[in-house]
């Protein structure tokens, strides 16, 4: 088998995880998005097109080009130079699953490339493995809802399509914290009572989420397993999450490892303003800038792109549908 593409572009989007008490289990995807291009090409090189990337390798160590390896050395073709260029609106090393999303993404578009020869299943055990936990990149493959688990060796999923009245409010806090040091913090062991928490609470909320119980989101959307430990490392946690549903959130979670916080929201609710105010002035008050954004989440997993014009840049036909 060979190349069967000249270029492909892919569009994927992030994700949050650990949706309160689905600890490395419950992922869903949302409409920021990263999108990729890659390109068979006389020698490597890597284009790194929106702000705050600085830092991020542009060379053979950058990890879209190494998870491109990974799909090659896996369909059993030879591996040729890229050319690869990249944008996204999800902002690094915020809880938002950017890592997640260039894994899936580079999978995904170099998989493609040789005329897709890997099945979603292997692409998401491949992703599952290089990120350690299913639920973010399950989100950015899958779309919607992602209920899964890994053993370390298979991870298994369901996706489940979310309620069309959620919305979701996040607050991004304006530094950076690594998924590594927000695990470091983590015990190495739970109580049992700790787990019996988290499996009711967990349970709960899936029903509910799949059930359109969405009165029963603030009681369910608890956690006793990693919150908690975390919450030193972002000013305003615990306030947040304590009576953020007093000022109109359904429920209220640690997106991912942190630091960004994120609230469900029902759309139709009249309280968004408040709930605004309430995050902001929260975190001002700890001492913390951040940025709120409004996100939907998104139904559609990671897509390769087929209507764009070959003839212009990667931004040239995506600069109407990135946020910047
Ligand atoms: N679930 C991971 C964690 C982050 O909380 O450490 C995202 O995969």
């Amino acid at each position: 088998m060979g190349i069967n593409s000249d270029k492909v572009r892919v569009k994927v989007p992030g994700s949050t995880a650990n949706l309160g008490p689905g600890f490395d289990t419950l992922g869903m995807a949302l409409d920021l998005f990263t999108w990729i291009e890659m390109s068979t090409a006389a020698e490597t090189r890597i284009h790194l097109l929106s702000d705050g990337m600085d830092g991020l390798p542009q060379d053979k160590t950058n990890l879209i080009y190494e998870v491109a390896q990974l799909v090659f050395d896996k369909a059993g073709v030879q591996h040729p130079e890229l050319e690869i260029s990249m944008y996204s609106d999800v902002p690094l090393t915020r809880g938002l699953g950017s890592s997640a999303a260039a894994i899936v993404g580079g999978l995904a578009a170099a998989n493609a490339l040789i005329g897709s020869p890997l099945s979603d299943d292997t692409l998401f055990q491949m992703a599952t493995a290089l990120e350690d936990h299913p639920d973010n990149v399950g989100a950015s493959l899958f779309g919607g809802l992602v209920v899964a688990f890994w053993d370390g060796n298979r991870a298994e999923y369901i996706r489940v399509e979310p309620n069309e009245q959620l919305e979701v409010l996040v607050a991004i806090p304006h530094f950076q914290l690594s998924t590594e040091k927000a695990r470091h913090v983590l015990p190495r062991e739970q109580s049992l009572a700790n787990a019996v928490f988290n499996v009711g609470h967990s349970s709960v909320l899936v029903a509910a989420l799949c059930t359109g119980r969405l009165d029963m989101i603030p009681l369910a959307m608890k956690d006793a397993l990693h919150q908690p430990y975390r919450a030193p490392l972002v000013p305003g946690l615990e306030q947040i999450l304590a009576e953020a549903t007093d000022h109109g959130a359904l429920g209220v979670a640690l997106s991912g490892a942190g630091p960004t916080m994120l609230a469900l929201v029902d759309r139709s609710s009249s309280r968004k303003a408040e709930l605004e105010g309430f995050l902001q002035g929260t975190l001002q008050a700890a001492g913390i800038e951040a940025t709120l954004m409004w996100l939907q989440p998104a139904l559609s997993g990671v897509q390769v792109l087929t209507h764009l014009d070959e003839g212009c840049t990667l931004f040239e036909n995506i600069k109407g549908d990135v946020r910047a």
